[in-house]
């Protein structure tokens, strides 16, 4: 059932609880998250607090033992698997290691969805590549293969794939991880531009604190398996809490 507090949200949550096998300990226990269309949402917490988890259960890839995930106003494991399957496409996934596929060419990779779930002719599948290519910095590296690029343009290029149905939400897991600064500031700097210039909402796993000053919008801190602060960064930042305390200032 929808509550008047989730109606219009591109993705609502309600006490979600999510275990990876029956006798386990749930490494969620009870979430409760709403995101309005166009926000920009950190989602922070310490390594193997279940941040990676929150976001595959949002996206159909971990299902929940118990609670509510919405997701463009649908019910996303009530659905048939096709209607699943639509509803997915309007969402792009950045994940956490990358994850592109080693026996594809980097265009292949950033065109795939675009061929797999659209008529487009081939050619416009390559304008539609080139142009997300060189939207990322990437410009001339459609014939490459993923193997031969850098960590950061690999994730740039995960990126491009991503955006390349050009999707209502945008999950990033770690965008700017492993990456040099400037690098991991570049990729901040472009999600913010797809935020701006295409009102794409951005929910986004991080935890370097300059991408959170940078990206300066919702913070949501998850431990214990719970939201523990839900707020702006600005308001987190200067909260007399010694846990937030600790992650702006780790001693
Ligand atoms: N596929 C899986 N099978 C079993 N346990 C898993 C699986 N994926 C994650 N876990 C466990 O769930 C917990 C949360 O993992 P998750 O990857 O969500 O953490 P995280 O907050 O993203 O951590 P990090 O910051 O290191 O990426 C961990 O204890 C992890 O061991
Ligand atoms: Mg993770």
């Amino acid at each position: 059932m929808t509550s008047p507090a989730m109606a219009g949200k591109v993705v609502a949550v309600r006490d979600l609880q999510v275990a990876y096998a029956e006798d386990a300990p749930p490494v969620l226990d009870g979430v409760t998250l709403a995101v309005d269309r166009g926000d920009v949402t950190c989602i922070v917490g310490g390594s193997g607090c279940g941040k990676s988890t929150l976001l595959k259960a949002i996206i159909g890839l971990v299902p929940p033992r118990a609670g509510l995930v919405q997701l463009l106003g649908e019910s996303l494991y009530e659905l048939a698997e096709d209607n699943r399957d639509s509803l997915l496409q309007r969402v792009g996934v950045m994940f956490q290691y990358g994850a592109m596929l080693g026996s594809l060419t980097v265009g292949e990779n950033v065109g795939l969805a675009l061929q797999m779930h659209t008529s487009a002719e081939p050619g416009l599948v390559q304008d539609v590549v080139d142009a997300w290519l060189e939207r990322v910095g990437l410009a001339g590296s459609a014939n490459r293969m993923p193997s031969e690029l850098s960590g950061g343009m690999r994730k740039r290029a995960a990126l491009a794939r991503a955006m390349a149905l050009e999707p209502e939400i945008l999950f990033c897991d770690e965008p700017g991880a492993g990456l040099d600064p400037i690098t991991a500031a570049g990729i901040d700097r472009l999600l913010l531009t797809l935020n701006e210039r295409q009102a794409t909402t951005l929910i986004v796993v991080t935890h370097e604190l300059l991408s959170i000053e940078r990206l300066d919008g919702r913070l949501v801190m998850l431990d214990g398996g719970r939201v523990i602060y839900d707020g702006t960064a600005q308001e987190a930042r200067v909260a007399a809490r010694s846990d937030l305390e600790l992650f702006f200032h780790p001693r």
